[in-house]
């Protein structure tokens, strides 16, 4: 069978590619994709193939998925011009006879008021009309969101947002990727996974947990969603990102990141990672 995964060179795209090793697939038969070439001679030493990839320069989609029978579409991060990239991919796709696309979207993205989706959304239905057998891979908000903000939490004795008491069912990039590679493979075609952390937490709770595993007082700060975006924007994340950013916690207190479909542990074959083993390898 041979496989593209697109946005190799990625923190999720990166985690994909050993868990397609480990179920098997040969390297000779993977094609790992990436705007960076330096990026991807990082897997040269593995025996995949190597090709650029850039959603904004359809001659290297054609090239990347002639021949490939399945791709891993990892969604693209240039805000504002993704549905137009994501529409060159699936145009690409469908003119090279790709005989199915598994897309990682956002989770409850049909229904969801979350802004990132926004893009997500007209993605999903080009898909849906390509004609292309695809999957959707719907991902709740990853733990690295909050287990990258432990070193600054530690420091100033704080977890800032803007989620209340909102439940948010993040799992880590590790149990996405090996489960989206779990799907590409076993797929048929018109799946939707809702994909979720099995233990959903609030960041009162995070915060709670850090403490117990760190020794230190670590509180939840909570902020209206304006001002938690003005504090983002002095952190030197720009606008638009700011304002998705808040709005991503917006979605979280209002129920938007609750995955309880139990997709994400059928799919790895175990409970996913814990909050709590989270916690510690960001600790470690
Ligand atoms: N669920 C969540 O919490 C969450 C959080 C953040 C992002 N996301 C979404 O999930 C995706 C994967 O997350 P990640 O953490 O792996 O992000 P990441 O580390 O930023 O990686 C994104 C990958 O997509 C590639 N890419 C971006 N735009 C592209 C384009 N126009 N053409 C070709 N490749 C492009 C990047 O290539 P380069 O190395 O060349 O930039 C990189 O390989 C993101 O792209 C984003 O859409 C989800």
């Amino acid at each position: 069978m041979s496989i593209v995964i697109t946005g190799a060179t990625g923190k999720l795209g990166r985690l994909a590619l050993p868990a397609l090793l480990k179920k098997g697939i040969p390297a000779h038969e993977i094609v790992a994709g990436g705007r960076n070439l330096e990026l991807l001679r990082q897997f040269a030493e593995q025996g995949v193939h190597l090709k650029v990839i850039d959603y904004d320069r359809p001659e290297t989609l054609t090239a990347a998925f002639t021949g490939a029978e399945r791709v891993l579409f990892i969604s693209g991060t240039d805000i504002g011009q993704r549905v137009r990239q994501h529409q060159n991919v699936i145009d690409a796709a469908r003119a090279a006879g790709v005989e199915l696309i598994a897309y990682t979207s956002v989770a409850h993205c049909d229904r969801t008021t979350v802004r990132l989706a926004d893009e997500d959304k007209p993605t999903e239905l080009a898909l849906k009309t390509s004609g292309i057998p695809s999957v959707l891979l719907r991902h709740a908000w990853y733990t690295e969101n909050y287990t990258d903000q432990i070193p600054t939490a530690l420091e100033q004795g704080t977890i800032v947002g803007s989620a209340g008491a909102g439940r948010v069912s993040a799992a880590t990039r590790a149990d996405l990727a090996e489960a989206d590679i779990a799907a590409l493979l076993g797929a048929q075609g018109g799946e939707i996974y809702e994909m979720g952390g099995d233990e959903a937490f609030t960041l009162t709770e995070l915060a709670a947990e850090v403490s117990r595993q760190s020794g230190k007082d670590i509180a939840y700060a909570d902020l209206p969603t304006g001002e938690y975006r003005e504090l983002l924007n002095s952190f030197g994340i720009p606008a638009p990102m700011d304002g998705l950013l808040a709005d991503a916690d917006r979605g979280v207190r209002d129920g938007e990141m609750l995955v309880e479909t139990g997709d994400l542990s059928r799919l790895l074959g175990r409970p996913t990672t814990s909050l709590a083993e989270a916690v510690r390898t960001a600790l470690s």
